[in-house]
């Protein structure tokens, strides 16, 4: 099978498309022949070398996932054919980024027809994230405030929507040419970054989901309601974080998104009863990994990036 690799940290002309062995799935597991292949910011960071989770290179890089099961010889759960989605092993190494992933039969759940290979790839990761962190941690509930930064990006677009369909009054911070995206996607007040300091332009929030980090997480302790919650997937200083946080009678969450196929099939549900939709901002055929890592890096997405095997 062809795997894109690299035997070397750097840009992203460091990717190559080479054949490897195909996985064996254990039992438990299923083998996927891969449609299509979600991207993530993380990956462009572990192929330039800045985060050691994956060791030194060779490595396969990748987590999200649509296709269709090959194999499952070890496990009742699923039989070849079946379609699946899913984010197997994270932050495991799960080698996605390949025709054939072998993935614990628990990390999938059964695509729906309401989306493509491309739109079940680009979900899991950023939707779990949005929905660990809205649902799981801060329990988002009707009427609730919730501040979402970042409403264009991959996480920020599925946040408001999330958030949404549990009946939250959604505010966002985006880049002005992004208003109508947000909006369509039901944010019921967009703040322009590049304009307005948002910590003038909301309050009484609370709950704050962070995509951002830096000076934009700890400034957003201010516009949070007394024991609001502030939950962040950045993990820059959580412990700094959630110290001042506690000393303002706050509440402070860091996310490490886990592959809990709960979430999915609560995504799932969402999709289904068209609370919730998937934004492809590009898509590249597999061949093309090292244009759509520049695209990644270049940042300022719409949604998410798909390759398609
Ligand atoms: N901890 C975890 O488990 C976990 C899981 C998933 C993601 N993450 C991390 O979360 C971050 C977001 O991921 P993502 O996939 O959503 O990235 P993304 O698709 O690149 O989205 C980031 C968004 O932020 C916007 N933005 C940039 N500067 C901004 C500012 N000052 N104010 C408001 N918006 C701003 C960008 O659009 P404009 O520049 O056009 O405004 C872009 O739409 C990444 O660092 C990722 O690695 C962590």
């Amino acid at each position: 099978m062809r795997v894109i690799t690299q035997h070397s940290l750097g840009g992203p002309e460091v990717l190559t498309v080479e054949d490897a062995p195909e996985p064996r799935p254990l039992p438990t597991e299923v083998l996927v022949r891969v449609a299509a292949i979600g991207l993530n910011p993380l990956e462009a960071r572990l192929r330039a070398g800045e985060m050691p989770l994956l060791g030194g290179p060779p490595f396969v890089l990748g987590w999200d996932v649509s296709g269709v099961v090959e194999a499952a010889p070890g496990t009742w759960r699923w039989r070849p054919g079946d379609e699946v989605f899913g984010m197997p092993l994270f932050p495991r190494p799960a080698r996605a980024y390949a025709e054939l992933v072998a993935a614990p039969a628990l990390h999938l759940v059964r695509r729906p027809a309401a989306l493509s290979h491309v739109e079940a790839a680009a979900l899991p990761v950023v939707g779990l994230t949005a929905w660990q962190g809205l649902v799981d941690l801060a329990g988002v509930s009707a009427g609730d405030r919730v501040l979402v930064h970042g409403g264009g990006g991959g996480v920020g677009h599925v946040a408001i929507q999330i958030a949404k369909a549990f009946g939250a009054h959604v505010v966002t911070t985006a880049s002005g040419s992004k208003r109508e995206f947000v909006e369509g996607l039901g944010a019921d007040e967009v703040i322009d970054h590049r304009e307005v300091d948002f910590t003038t332009a909301v309050r009484d929030v609370d709950v704050v989901l962070d995509t951002l980090g830096g000076r934009t997480v700890w400034r957003s302790l201010a516009v949070l309601r007394p024991g609001g919650h502030l939950v962040t997937m950045t993990s820059e200083d959580d412990a700094g974080l959630g110290a001042a946080a506690a000393a303002a009678g706050l509440r402070f969450s860091g996310i490490a998104v886990d592959p809990d196929p709960v979430g999915l099939r609560g995504l799932v549900e969402l999709v289904e009863r068209g609370a919730l939709r998937v934004h492809v901002d590009r898509v590249f055929p597999f061949e093309q990994v090292v244009e759509a890592h520049r695209a990644l890096e270049a940042g300022h997405l719409r949604g998410k990036l798909v390759l398609t095997v």
